[in-house]
């Protein structure tokens, strides 16, 4: 995502590890054998940088983050809100986002995306109800996953969808006293309860074996109600390109991300095999780079102390004294020994005192320092 130019996407569906606390294995036989994710979360997992990075800059994420209830649910919402900042980046101002996930964290998902598109920007909780899986004495079956729709603003595109009517609403239709619909009326449009679509089974055609495949209907329904034809549609957890399907079938554009290799190879393996891509024809195995950017400005140079200065109120982001610029020094908040960047996201003015109490380390730690 980092190399894609901003406000470049219509659609974005992304259906992440969801907090599981499961490893994910593919079974072996299948094309998929040798797939699988590890979706168990520790704090060493992310780096704790990136939390600081949110603390200096994104305070109400920071709250949300600080909610969580256990150091693992912590460290996946952290790594959830970086990935999310992002996809606002390259998300067109007229564009909507899917995030699917399922009860075990949805409650935080949801409020981690109202910290960062804003409330007025939620626009369903839709619930995707399935048969499969299997039953519990202990509590009410778990059939549904939860896809939380939001848009970046209000001037966003929304299709719908039809679905069919039930059988006995069309029969109700049948006796002319009790009818508000005609009976040859067979479909109406779909709420947010989406109960129509069957999860993907053992027999089905579609299926690869994929661990966590998602059905193409499903993938279609969403592309369908919230892009057109020609939009940009971006799955960057993608697995076994189940929306990258869905979207060339319907002459949408797309981009698929995913971390695993398996999934890249299945990726392909799918894409010639059900809609005839990339039988022939050079392809590219470089970073794509962004276009729309200057080559970043060296961290210290003096339009990044104007800008910061004028950010942080003209006060050193440790101490929280003021100061006059001349006194105050860029600092990264994440060190660039460990991989922060000259971004100016990533940058900070500190005062003398706290930038040598800092020295080559992340900001937690100037944190605690001043805290002791
Ligand atoms: C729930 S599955 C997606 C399944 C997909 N919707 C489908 O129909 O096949 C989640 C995917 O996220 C990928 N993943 C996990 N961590 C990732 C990361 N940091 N960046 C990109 N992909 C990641 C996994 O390899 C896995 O394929
Ligand atoms: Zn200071």
């Amino acid at each position: 995502m980092r190399g894609m130019n901003s406000s470049c996407v219509d659609l974005i569906y992304l259906d992440p590890p969801f907090n599981s606390k499961s490893n994910y294995a593919a079974p072996i036989g299948s094309q998929a054998a040798g797939a699988e994710f590890k979706d168990t979360w520790t704090l060493r997992d992310v780096a704790i940088a990136w939390l600081d990075l949110i603390e200096n800059k994104y305070p109400a994420l920071n709250r949300v983050i600080r909610a969580a209830m256990t150091p693992s649910d912590k460290s996946y919402l952290i790594y959830m809100a970086i990935r999310l900042l992002e996809m606002q980046r390259l998300l067109k101002p007229t564009g909507s986002i899917f995030l699917h996930c399922d009860p075990t964290m949805s409650h935080y998902l949801k409020t981690l995306m109202d910290a960062i598109w804003g409330r007025n920007c939620f626009r369903n909780e839709i619930v995707w109800h399935y048969q499969t899986g299997g039953g519990s004495k202990r509590w009410f079956s778990k059939k549904h996953d939860t896809l939380l729709f939001y848009t970046a603003g209000e001037n966003y595109k929304f299709n719908g969808a039809s679905v069919p009517r039930s059988e006995k609403s069309l029969e109700r239709a049948k006796n002319p006293k009790g009818a508000r619909i005609k009976s040859d009326n067979t479909l109406k449009m779909a709420t947010d309860v989406w109960t129509d679509i069957p999860a993907m089974n053992p027999m089905s055609n579609e299926r690869v074996g994929y661990p966590t495949q998602k059905p193409l209907d499903l993938l279609r329904r969403i592309i369908e109600a919230s892009s057109n034809v020609g939009d940009v549609v971006l799955d960057p957890f993608c697995g076994c390109a189940t929306a990258c399907i869905a979207a060339e079938q319907l002459q949408r554009s797309w981009v698929g991300i995913d971390i695993s290799p398996k999934a890249a190879e299945l990726v392909g393996l799918r894409l010639r095999e059900q809609v005839g891509l990339f039988q022939q024809g050079p392809h590219r195995t470089d970073i794509p780079q962004r276009t729309d950017i200057e080559p970043l400005r060296k961290y210290n140079h003096p339009e990044n102390k104007t800008k910061l200065y004028g950010e942080q109120k003209g006060n050193c982001n440790g101490c929280k004294a003021h100061f006059k610029i001349q006194n105050l020094t860029i600092d990264h908040i994440i060190p660039k020994s460990k991989a922060g960047t000259d971004h100016l996201m990533n940058l900070q003015l500190l005062c003398g005192r706290c930038n040598s109490v800092k020295g080559d380390r992340g900001q937690e730690y100037l944190i605690a320092r001043l805290a002791a």
